[in-house]
C-alpha cells in the first residue's frame, strides 16, 4: 500500500448554479487526523457526504486504499466509520445495542435482522464501550445519556465496525467545551493508536491546532489552506475567515 490510505482528488459538486465544492483534494496516511475548517456554507458537510460515499460528487473521486468509496458495498462500507453532530443513535435502544449496530455489516443479513450477535461481536462491542469510557453504561437507554456520552457511544459504534477511516461532521458542535475537548482527545488517541485516518470538521481553530495533525481550510468550496496543524496561525485563520461579514453581505 502507498502511504496514502484516503485520497480525494478534484472533488466538485454543484447545486444548480451554486458551486458547493470546487476541485477539492487531499491525501491522508494511516494514523493522520485532518481537521476540516471553514465558515458556514463553505462545503464541509457536502465534502463529508462525498468522503463517506453517501453522495457521488459531480466530478473527481474519493478513494480508500485505491477503491472508489462510492463503489463500496455491504461489509466493505464498514471500512468507513461515520460520526455526526447529532449522534444519530437509536434512542430507545441501549448503548450496547447501538454499538452492536456497528457490527451489522459483518454478520449475515438474517442474523443482523434478528439482532442475534455471537459472543465475539458482544465482546468487541463491550471492549469498544470500555474504550470510550462507558463500560458502566452498557444497558442504559441511549436517549437518557448526556450529549457527550451519546457522542462516545457513536464513536464506539464506529469503532465496532473496525474501520480504516473515521469521518466526523462537527462532532463537538452540540457539546459544551469540556465534553467537546474530551471527544477530540478520544478521536486523536484512536487515530494515533490504531493507525486510522480521521477527518473531522470543526468550527474551532484552536481545537484544530490542538488535536489535528493537518488542517484543510475550505472557503466557498475551495481549499484555501492546507498546512500542518502546528503551522495553522493567524495568517491562515485570516485567509479562512477574514472579511466574512462582507462576503455574506451582513457587514454594516
Ligand atoms: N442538497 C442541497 N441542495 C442545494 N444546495 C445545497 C445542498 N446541500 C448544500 N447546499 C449548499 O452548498 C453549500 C455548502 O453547504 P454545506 O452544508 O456543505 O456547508 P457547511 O460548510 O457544512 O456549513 P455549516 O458550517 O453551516 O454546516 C451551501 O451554500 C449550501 O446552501
Ligand atoms: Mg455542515
Amino acid at each position: 500500500m502507498s502511504g496514502h490510505l484516503f485520497v480525494a482528488e478534484g472533488v466538485g459538486q454543484r447545486y444548480g448554479a451554486r458551486i458547493a465544492l470546487d476541485n477539492v483534494g487531499f491525501t491522508l496516511a494511516p494514523g493522520q487526523m485532518l481537521a476540516l475548517l471553514g465558515p458556514s456554507g463553505a462545503g464541509k458537510t457536502t465534502l463529508f457526504r462525498c468522503l463517506a460515499g453517501l453522495q457521488q460528487p459531480d466530478s473527481g473521486r474519493v478513494a480508500l486504499d485505491g477503491r472508489d468509496v462510492a463503489s463500496l458495498r455491504g461489509r466493505e462500507r464498514r471500512r468507513i466509520g461515520l460520526v455526526f453532530q447529532q449522534f444519530n443513535l437509536v434512542g430507545r435502544l441501549s448503548a450496547l445495542d447501538n454499538v452492536l449496530a456497528g457490527r451489522l455489516g459483518h454478520v449475515p443479513a438474517w442474523r443482523g435482522w434478528l439482532r442475534t450477535f455471537d459472543a465475539a461481536d458482544l465482546a468487541l462491542a463491550h471492549s469498544c464501550l470500555d474504550r470510550v469510557g462507558l463500560s458502566g453504561h452498557a444497558d442504559q437507554r441511549a436517549d437518557t445519556l448526556s450529549g457527550g456520552q451519546q457522542q462516545r457511544v457513536a464513536i464506539a459504534r464506529a469503532l465496532a465496525q473496525q474501520p480504516d477511516v473515521i469521518i466526523a461532521d462537527e462532532p463537538v458542535a452540540s457539546l459544551d467545551p469540556g465534553s467537546g475537548a474530551g471527544i477530540l482527545e478520544l478521536l486523536k488517541s484512536i487515530c494515533h493508536a490504531d493507525g486510522l485516518a480521521v477527518v473531522c470538521s470543526l468550527h474551532q481553530p484552536e481545537y484544530a491546532r490542538r488535536y489535528a495533525d493537518r488542517v484543510l481550510g475550505l472557503r466557498a468550496g475551495r481549499v484555501v489552506v492546507d498546512v500542518a496543524a502546528a503551522d495553522f496561525g493567524p495568517a491562515q485563520q485570516d485567509t479562512l475567515y477574514d472579511g466574512l461579514l462582507h462576503d455574506t453581505g451582513l457587514a454594516p
